[in-house]
């Protein structure tokens, strides 16, 4: 018995030794209601193959984003990445990046000449994102998350980036978490290399993400295990059904007693903000919450009826996981400076239901890949990140990495 209570306090030990915490901050700005149909244009490039968008229809888009710092190469070059659950690859701007291509030279950009771990691989790579293809090609450095350093990491440097899409983006690449199966390329994502190069223990990560808009911690990202003190309960587990997004399927989503859960296949996606639902039912899921469109394309309700609307319940694994409207509304700005109310919920464009950053703040999400699972707990409102107050009841398992949240910018221009 003491010897087992033993081996846990130092496996403890272990893990609190190897903790890392990267900071994630958040800007105070409300979104802009201009800014907000770009969004949708870029997640049907994310989940549909054979979406075209037209730069006519497109807006500027501001959104939160949650992002932490990496390192790439020897000596470090120094990048802020998107951590984004609903893709699988890591690609970062190029020092070679055109000079006119806007969106690189906003941004850090990764010199290979300059890191004596460098390895050339050259093969091509392509993204499709709203208005045009995010190109450039592959390369292996030593990745850098918050001191685990990654070997060899196979990822893409772009030398062109689509448009005006990562503009304003306040972070340089994105690192996606999901399954090598939907890796361009088939390049083998870096969560992938943690575990296999012992960097983690665990192949699991967690993300705790702050819904404050004026809270300037954005929440955090625990690699290789979970942070108990950031959610209160039990976690609900349910099988990943298909080995590519992290997609599950949900029992039903229930509204005013009505069960709008048509295709009931989840997905858990940190890389989006709002709450996507299938076209089929987009229109039903919007009035059923009595929200008007408003002839653009947004759906939005009177402010003063936000806390009077229906609870939006979705059954997953046998639990039920509640959204008040105060968290399926949220304020955007319009053009004069007056405060809308809108409703989070968008039209994916699929027949998935996309369970973006709007649901993930509320419940804390695990993502398991050695048990092909992901796991739901009510997020603890008042929980801290840094470090600082971990209860003596609470345990973690593996590398804390603070993310903040900050602006995802698309600006794709209106004719
Ligand atoms: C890349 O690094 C090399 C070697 O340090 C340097 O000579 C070159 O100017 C750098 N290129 C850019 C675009 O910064
Ligand atoms: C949001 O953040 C502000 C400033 O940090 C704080 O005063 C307020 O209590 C927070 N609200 C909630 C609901 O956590
Ligand atoms: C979730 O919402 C349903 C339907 O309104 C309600 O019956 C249930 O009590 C709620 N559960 C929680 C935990 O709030
Ligand atoms: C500001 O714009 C919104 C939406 O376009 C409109 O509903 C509102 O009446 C306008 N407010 C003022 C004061 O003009
Ligand atoms: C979004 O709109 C606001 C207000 O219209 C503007 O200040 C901001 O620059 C826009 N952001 C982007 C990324 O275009």
């Amino acid at each position: 018995m003491l010897k087992l209570a033993l081996a846990f306090l130092c496996l403890a030990l272990v893990a609190d030794a190897a903790l890392i915490r990267v900071p994630l901050t958040k800007p105070n700005k409300r979104r802009s209601i201009k800014n907000l149909s770009t969004q949708r244009a870029v997640l049907r490039s994310k989940y549909s193959t054979n979406f075209v968008v037209s730069s006519e229809q497109l807006n500027n888009f501001l959104d939160d984003s949650y992002y932490g710092p990496i390192t790439i190469g020897t000596p470090p070059q120094n990048f802020q990445v998107l951590f984004d659950t609903g893709s699988s690859n890591l690609w970062v701007p190029g020092a070679s990046c055109a000079p006119t291509d806007s969106a690189c030279q906003d941004h850090n950009t990764y010199n290979a000449s300059a890191s004596s771990t460098y390895q050339a691989n050259g093969e091509r790579f392509a993204i499709q994102y709203g208005s045009g293809n995010l190109a450039g090609y592959l390369v292996e450095d030593i990745v850098n998350l918050n001191g685990l350093a990654i070997e060899a990491q196979v990822f893409a440097v772009a030398t062109s980036e689509p448009g005006n899409t990562f503009v304003n983006s306040e972070f340089d690449g994105i690192l996606g978490m999901a399954y090598q199966k939907i890796a361009v390329d088939n390049v083998v994502p870096p969560f992938y290399n943690l575990y296999k190069q012992g960097l983690i223990e665990t192949p699991v990560f967690a993300f705790y993400l702050t819904r404050n808009g004026s809270s300037t911690q954005g929440g955090e990202m625990t690699l290789g295990g979970i942070d108990s003190s950031h959610y209160v309960g039990e976690l609900t587990y349910v099988p990943v059904s298909i080995e590519g997004y992290w997609q599950f399927t949900m029992d039903s989503v229930i509204i005013n007693g009505l069960n709008i859960c048509v295709e009931c296949a989840g997905i858990a996606d940190t890389g989006t903000s709002l709450l996507a639902v299938p076209t089929s039912i987009y229109e039903s899921v919007q009035n059923a919450i009595g929200a008007q469109s408003d002839g653009e394309g947004d759906y939005m309700v009177d402010c003063s009826l936000t806390n009077t609307l229906p609870i939006v319940t979705f059954n997953i694994g046998g639990t039920a996981f509640n959204l008040s409207s105060a968290e399926y509304i949220v304020e955007v700005e319009a053009n004069n400076g007056s405060v809308l109310c809108m409703s989070a919920f968008e039209d994916a464009d699929t027949n998935l239901w996309i369970l973006g950053d709007v649901f993930i703040g509320q419940y804390y999400t695990v993502f398991d890949m050695g048990q092909n699972r992901v796991g739901f707990a009510l997020a603890a409102q008042n929980s801290t990140t840094g470090g600082s107050s971990i209860g003596s009841s609470s345990y973690i398992f593996g590398i804390i990495v603070p993310i903040v949240v900050g602006f995802y910018g698309l600006w794709l221009n209106k004719n």
